[in-house]
């Protein structure tokens, strides 16, 4: 398991670009296996959860080329498995995401059950009871979730009993190739879900309504439209690079961004004192050579703050001028990353099972510390920058999974870091503590 060293001290400052959206170009993916035509996506993010779905794609009998520097090729016409083995799933969650359009193509699918994972329980409740709505049977066997239906799915009104993404966007794959018109009431607005509906429309798609909490799917026979389509930033890779400027009293400017998918972030960083300038596809953040003020936050589903900027902003606050209430609204358990940051020298205390209290401090110092999620290694990160010495951060394949280039992109901006590559005996300590 690779580490990285962070040393502290730098004030980050320069350009970088951001990669395709994590979040979005899973789901788009996933989504390929409901054409035969050929797709080609653009903007891809290297990223180890595109290299994970593109090996469940490939298991699933499809064809995935890559065909330039952030460009994949995709052919699912010769698909014909339909089960996503436990070892897929259990690295990405999102794997799930292959449950609706299988379900919609061949009338079944069987995809391992999720477990619980480091940020909750994230369970799958609302898939699965919506899948069952538009006419599935569902059943759990040998750690599978095993879906059938009869000929094709049949739309229907849908109330989600939580706003769950992922789940807006396995719910509209599948009733794509409904019979009729599925309306998905409680649907997740959020910039990925748009994406989603976007690339399913330029394959024939009908669906109105991505972006708003009510989504109408008119389901056609075939998607049978031969496609290009480029994915959208990741807005929170860009809310990362934006925090460790803030954290460092530093300046950067993002490219190929969408400033509109960042409005609570920006608003919040403003409110920290940065001095913020976007246009179209650019984002110019500067400090002005001040520490940031402590803001507090409560996460919330778009476009409020992301759950996925918590602890990158908790980072911040840790090292900011004063105090600031920090809440973990969308999942039960997503605050791993604050006995880590503590070690560094933070002032976090918990004040409610999901509310942290920060107290600024000037002076942290470095110390070993432990990734737990893919987020939480970004907070830590970012609060690395703000330590004096070096932060050595084990356990990154987290950070692999989601920030393409992390490390050089960090130099780029004037950080000192480096990837320590891991050797056998590192391997096995680590191994042991796993056990
Ligand atoms: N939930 C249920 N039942 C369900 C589904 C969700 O109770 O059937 C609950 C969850 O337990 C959670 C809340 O609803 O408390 C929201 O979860 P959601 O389903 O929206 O999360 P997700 O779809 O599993 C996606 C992102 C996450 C991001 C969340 C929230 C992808 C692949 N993942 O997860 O991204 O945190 O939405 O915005 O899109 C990350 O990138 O690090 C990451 C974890």
């Amino acid at each position: 398991m690779d580490k990285l060293q962070v040393v502290g001290g730098a004030i980050v400052s320069g350009e970088v670009t951001i990669s395709g959206a994590k979040n979005a170009v899973l789901p788009i993916m996933a989504a390929t296996l409901l054409t035969d035509q050929p797709v080609i996506l653009d903007n891809v993010p290297l990223l180890e959860d595109v290299n994970t779905m593109r090996a469940l794609l490939q298991k699933l009998g499809a064809t995935v080329t890559k065909e330039d520097n952030g460009v994949l090729g995709f052919s699912t016409e010769a698909a014909t498995q339909t089960e996503a083995p436990y070892d897929l799933v259990k690295n990405m969650r999102a794997s799930i995401l292959v449950l609706g359009p299988l379900l919609a193509r061949f009338g079944h699918a069987e995809v391992a059950f999720p477990g619980g994972c480091a940020i909750g329980m994230r369970p799958v409740d609302v898939h699965l009871e919506a899948m069952e709505a538009l006419g599935a049977t569902i059943s759990v066997n040998k750690g599978f979730i095993c879906a059938k239906v009869n000929g094709r799915l049949k739309g229907c009104d849908l109330n989600l009993g939580k706003v769950t993404v992922t789940g807006t966007e396995n719910i509209m794959m599948a009733a794509c190739l409904a019979e009729g018109r599925t309306v998905i009431n409680n649907a997740a607005p959020e910039p990925e879900v748009i994406d989603l509906a976007n690339f399913l429309n330029t394959l024939g798609a009908s669906i109105q309504g991505a972006g708003t909490h009510t989504i109408v799917i008119d389901g056609v026979e075939r998607l049978g439209k031969p496609t290009r389509y480029q994915v959208i930033p990741d807005r929170i890779e860009a809310g990362t690079y934006l925090v460790a400027a803030a954290i460092t009293a530093g300046s950067i400017r993002l490219n190929a961004v969408n400033p509109k998918h960042l409005e609570a972030v920006l608003a919040l960083l403003k409110k920290a004192g940065a001095e913020i300038s976007c246009g179209d596809d650019w984002i110019r953040l500067s400090m002005n050579g001040k520490r940031p003020k402590a803001v507090g936050f409560k996460t919330d589903i778009y476009p409020g703050i992301p759950t996925d900027m918590q602890a990158q902003l908790m980072a911040m606050n840790a090292a900011a001028e004063g105090d600031a209430l920090m809440e973990e609204a969308v999942f039960e358990n997503r605050l791993m990353h604050v006995p880590e940051m503590r070690r560094l020298g933070a002032h976090l205390k918990q004040v409610d099972s999901n509310v942290i209290q920060s107290s600024g401090r000037s002076s942290l110092t470095a110390a070993p510390v432990k990734a737990t999620d893919l987020r939480a290694s970004a907070g830590l990160v970012l609060i690395a920058l703000m330590a004096e010495g070096s932060t050595v951060i084990s356990r990154i394949y987290h950070l692999d999974r989601g920030y393409s280039e992390l490390d050089s992109k960090l130099r780029s901006l004037g950080v000192d870091c480096q990837r320590i590559t891991d050797n056998l005996e590192d391997r096995e300590a680590s191994e042991e503590e796993i056990g």
